[in-house]
């Protein structure tokens, strides 16, 4: 919708094409205590822009009457008079009010843009800081996709709110009082005559932008029905879903039945308003003809002059503009409000996992890793997200409608590390294992118990400096669409090529990286050159390799891999872990048998642990999981993970 301009435009259009856009029922709405007077605050770097800009939409209002009264005095006093300097006087005078009122439009508009840009740029980079430091749970809701798209739309929202319904309102107001006394100046009978009509405008307007507004709505639902439905198909698994199981026909007709169902709504909206704009435009004019004749009559009487009548007449057309803007401005202002109040209720979003006041170094050197006692439940789905979000029309149906009190995920852990040396974490898909890891890393906060990096309890640590100590590769290691290089300088920006490339021969990733085909500046990722699975987790081991952290948690990839890249990977992790110490959730039996210490998670709980032939020879779970995951390896034909099916997994990005 053209709010960008705050043009004001005093009477010439019928400025009240925004408000039937816009959505009736937001006039109910009520908001946040204290909104007011933080939008007020956000304003407040602006207040000299401000100023300037209000004074210029009042000018702006001013100047309507101006060209009006001039034709009065050019009938009366040069025309009727037959006196040429004046007309031409007077001509001058029209054209000087031109150029004034064109000037005063670009400044404003230069201010406006100033304003609403300053305001957008503000409140993007507010917004942004804040979400990203947002616990990793808040990214885990399903929510996140439209919450970015909703934010987006927020901000401009509220930017073009502050300055077009500022511009906007103020502007119809000055008008309105500019022209109406005007009016009544030059004639008190033909003004209230024009006056007597007003209702006529106002109760339709009412009707037909509440109509407008629930077709709005629904050509809204229908339009997001309709996007959702090609972003599912038109990405890689959905269109690989559809080549397997559907057919193109059967996709065809349903595509076509919403896209109907928008081109319907499309065209009764078309008709609702042009309807509405045409009976509109058509009592003015009837107002006019009204005016028209009974100003003619009193012409003819000789109680007003012609000019006088012209003028009313020039003055009427620019009447009924602000009175049937202003009727929706409650609308206007609340739809406004209701943007900055979503804006604020996400910086308002508690900061979750945060830095301590006072945060304590972590001793140099290899450090230990202890749980002590640790209990945790990630939150109840539905907690943590917007409440904007729940209840939207046009968004997927939320998963909070029964929300559930959260699940306790690990009860009760103990363990520990000692410096240098190698836990394995195994245990059945579902147990917890990645859960630990995160909690190690402070992805989460525990509810109850400790963890405790070097000694010092991870709540104490600055999370710049642990996550510096702690290095992860989560099991399925993401990289950002970038190049190669650049990926792996995420970790560690002023790395050198030399660098770059001992941490990826360490990792068995050189060969690799040279066989691309521009080397360190292959661009990969989502977009870019697909890596396999093996291939990416090495990459992701070099840039591990490149912040060099004294603690290394992983969760090994659970899909298979062949024997010369699970040599690979070996030799990387060998180098990876040597001298640090690691904490690795293990699929694969070289690494169990070299750990250091096993233990077994189920259920949340660490049920047996050992070295590798204590278990086995103990004949527990370690020794069922040995039989069906770990020795089939032995063999050489590995099956696919009992694991390899599961939800995603905290860590997998
Ligand atoms: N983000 C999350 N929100 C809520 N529950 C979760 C979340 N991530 C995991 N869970 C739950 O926590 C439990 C433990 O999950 P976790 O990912 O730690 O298991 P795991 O031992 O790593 O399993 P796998 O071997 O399959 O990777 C599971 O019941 C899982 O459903
Ligand atoms: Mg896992």
């Amino acid at each position: 919708m053209a709010l960008s301009g705050g043009l004001g435009g005093g009477g010439s259009s019928w400025s009240a094409a925004r408000s039937y856009r816009q959505d009736a029922s937001v006039a109910e709405h009520r908001l946040a205590p204290g909104t007011l007077r933080r939008v007020a605050a956000l304003g407040r770097p602006f207040r000299g822009l401000l100023a300037g800009f209000l004074g210029l939409v009042v000018a702006d209002g001013l100047l309507v009457v101006a060209v009006p009264l001039l034709l009065r005095r050019l009938v009366d006093d040069g025309v009727l008079q037959g006196d040429r300097a004046t007309v031409v006087a007077i001509a001058l005078a029209v054209a000087g009010v031109a150029v004034v009122q064109a000037l005063v439009v670009l400044v404003q508009r230069y201010l406006s843009a100033r304003i609403g840009e300053g305001l957008v740029l503000d409140l993007r980079t507010a917004v942004f800081a804040h979400v990203q430091r947002q616990p990793l749970a808040f990214f885990t809701r399903s929510q996140t996709g439209s919450l970015v798209q909703r934010l987006n739309g927020d901000v401009v929202g509220a930017q073009q709110a502050f300055t077009s319904v500022l511009s906007g309102t103020l502007s119809n107001v000055v008008s309105l009082v500019a022209v109406l006394t005007t009016m009544l100046l030059l004639s008190w009978r033909v003004t209230l005559l024009a006056l007597v009509v007003t209702p006529l405008f106002l109760l339709p307007a009412r009707r037909v932008g509440r109509r407008l507004a629930a077709l709005r709505r629904e050509a809204m639902t229908r339009n997001a029905d309709l996007g959702q439905r090609m972003t599912e198909r038109f990405n890689v698994a959905g269109a690989l879903l559809v080549k397997l199981y559907g057919t193109a026909e059967r996709e065809d007709a349903e595509y076509a039945d919403r896209a109907r169902a928008v081109h319907d709504v499309g065209v009764r909206q078309a008709m609702s308003s042009r309807l509405f704009y045409t009976s509109l435009a058509a009592l003015a004019s009837l107002a006019t003809a009204m005016v028209y004749g009974v100003g003619g009559l009193l012409a003819v009487a000789g109680s007003l002059s012609v000019g006088t009548l012209l003028a009313l007449a020039a003055l009427l057309g620019r009447l009924y503009g602000p009175i049937t803007g202003l009727s929706n401005v409650q609308v206007d202002v609340m739809t406004a409000l209701v943007s900055f109040e979503r804006v604020f209720e996400v910086l308002d979003l508690a900061p979750g996992v945060q830095d301590p006041a006072a945060p304590r170094p972590l001793p140099p050197g290899p450090l230990a890793v202890e749980l002590d006692g640790v209990t945790f439940a990630y939150p109840a789905a539905g907690t943590g997200t917007l409440a904007s979000l729940a209840g939207q029309p046009a968004g997927p149906p939320t998963a909070s409608s029964g929300e559930r009190a959260p699940e306790e995920v690990l009860h009760g852990i103990d363990l520990r590390v000692e410096p240098g040396q190698l836990l394995a974490l195994v245990g059945p898909s579902g147990a917890g294992k990645t859960t630990i890891t995160a909690l190690v890393a402070r992805l989460h906060d525990v509810d109850r118990g400790a963890v405790r990096v070097g000694g010092v309890d991870v709540r104490d640590v600055a999370q710049a400096e642990l996550h510096r100590r702690v290095g992860v590769v989560p099991q399925d290691a993401h990289l950002f669409h970038d190049t190669i290089g650049a990926n792996l300088r995420y970790a560690r920006p002023e790395a050198t090529d030399e660098e770059l490339w001992r941490a990826l021969e360490a990792a068995s990733a050189a060969a690799l990286v040279r066989a691309l085909p521009e080397g360190l500046d292959t661009v990969v990722g989502d977009r870019g050159h697909r890596l396999s699975g093996g291939e990416k987790q090495r990459v992701a081991l070099a840039r591990l390799l490149l912040a060099a952290p004294s603690v290394v948690v992983l969760d090994e990839a659970t899909a298979h891999l062949d024997s010369t890249s699970e040599a690979a990977v070996q030799r990387a992790l060998d180098t990876a872990l040597a001298g640090r110490t690691s904490i690795v959730v293990a699929h694969r039996l070289s690494t169990v048998r070299s750990a250091d210490l096993i233990a077994v998670v189920d259920g949340g709980r660490v049920v047996e642990r050992g070295r590798h032939e204590e278990l086995l020879a103990r004949g527990g779970l370690y020794a069922t999981l040995h039989r069906t995951q770990f020795a089939p390896q032995a063999h050489q034909q590995a099956r696919p993970q009992e694991g390899a099916d599961r939800r995603d997994a905290p860590l997998a990005s």
